[in-house]
């Protein structure tokens, strides 16, 4: 076993120190080769006060199950680390996911911490390197500021309200709902499958307008705001595997408050799960991995325990950090 173990070892990390010299591009389409993916998830940090007196970050346990349905197993990032520790966890893991929450897409930790591992991820890629990336709600809005460098958001209030999705001509041709059954793309544009908690997003009109933007990333679907604004609801990259929702697909099966519009249709599962499929799967094509098992056991989020949070929050349960 332990011989096994160590040769697979050596192998990965041959094959990816090859793909390192080569210095191509990454190809999106390579094969999914890891099926012992790890995927970071940025810790958020607490604005909510019935929250404080229990942690200064936290993660909603809706997206470690979200991640842990699609196959994947989950390494909590804290805030407060040295960018050379980020760059070593970067080495470590197959993908990262960015969620929603409530923090300066510039100043704060969270983004400080965000742009590290964005840029580790835009140099990998660039060389041949996959690892994908995906934002959640203030999550995507951030890969739009990382990509953009600039902070184009605007009001767009969609606050609990669950919509169909206006699929664009790109979506078709798109990664993410490539494996999607053609009933479920149908139910997508007609029935209220997407939750949405927000209220900026980036409008339409300024994402066409920003060449940044619109060089980088797909637009895959679109969505009108309490305002009348059209904003970008689903993108993902040309050229990198970096996916952003302005809404909450973890939430379809993780998140169950009667007062919030939370979709648990069957095709609203259905949704759910194949984006963690397909999230993970991204994950499965990096190579990336810890140095050795107990270093990978430290860090997984195993050993941490979520509290019950279903009566002072919105989410059933809450890991604080
Ligand atoms: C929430 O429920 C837990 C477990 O029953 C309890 O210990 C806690 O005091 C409750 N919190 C609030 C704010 O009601």
């Amino acid at each position: 076993m332990l011989n096994t173990g160590s040769s697979t070892y050596v192998c990965l990390v041959f094959a990816c120190c090859l793909c390192c010299n080569k210095a191509m591009p990454t190809s999106l389409n390579q094969e999914a080769v890891n099926d012992r993916p790890v995927i970071g998830i940025l810790t958020q940090i607490v604005s909510d006060e019935a929250m404080k007196p229990f942690g200064r970050t936290y993660i909603p346990s809706s997206y470690v199950k979200f991640i842990e349905s699609g196959g994947s197993r989950v390494m909590p990032i804290r805030l407060t680390l040295e960018t050379t520790e980020y760059e070593k966890i970067f080495r470590n893991i197959n993908g990262l996911l960015l969620i929603g929450g409530s923090a300066d897409l510039k100043t704060s930790d969270f983004a400080r911490v965000a742009k590290i591992f964005y840029r580790l991820a835009l140099t990998a890629n660039d060389e041949g390197d996959f690892f994908p990336i995906w934002g959640t709600c203030m999550g995507m809005q951030l890969l739009t500021v990382l990509v953009a460098g600039e902070n184009l958001l605007e009001a767009t209030t969609a606050e609990n309200v669950a919509l169909p999705l206006n699929l664009t001509p790109e979506a078709d041709s798109s990664r993410m709902f490539e494996g999607f059954p053609s009933s479920l793309m149908k139910a997508l544009t007609q029935e209220p499958l997407t939750g949405n908690f927000h209220h900026y997003g980036v409008a339409v009109k300024t994402f066409k307008e920003n060449e940044k933007l619109q060089s980088f990333f797909s637009l895959l679907s679109t969505n009108i705001a309490e305002n009348g604004v059209h904003f970008v609801s689903t993108i993902e990259g040309k050229t990198h595997p970096f996916y952003g929702v302005q809404w909450h697909p973890e939430v379809n099966r993780f998140q169950w408050k009667r007062k919030q519009n939370y979709p648990h249709s069957a095709h609203a599962v259905q949704l759910s799960s194949l984006l963690a499929e397909f999230f993970v799967n991204e994950g499965r094509k990096s190579l990336h991995q810890f140095d050795n098992p107990e270093e990978e056991a430290s860090s997984l989020i195993y050993k941490d325990t979520p509290i019950y949070a279903g009566n002072f929050t919105g989410y059933e349960q809450i890991y604080f950090f």
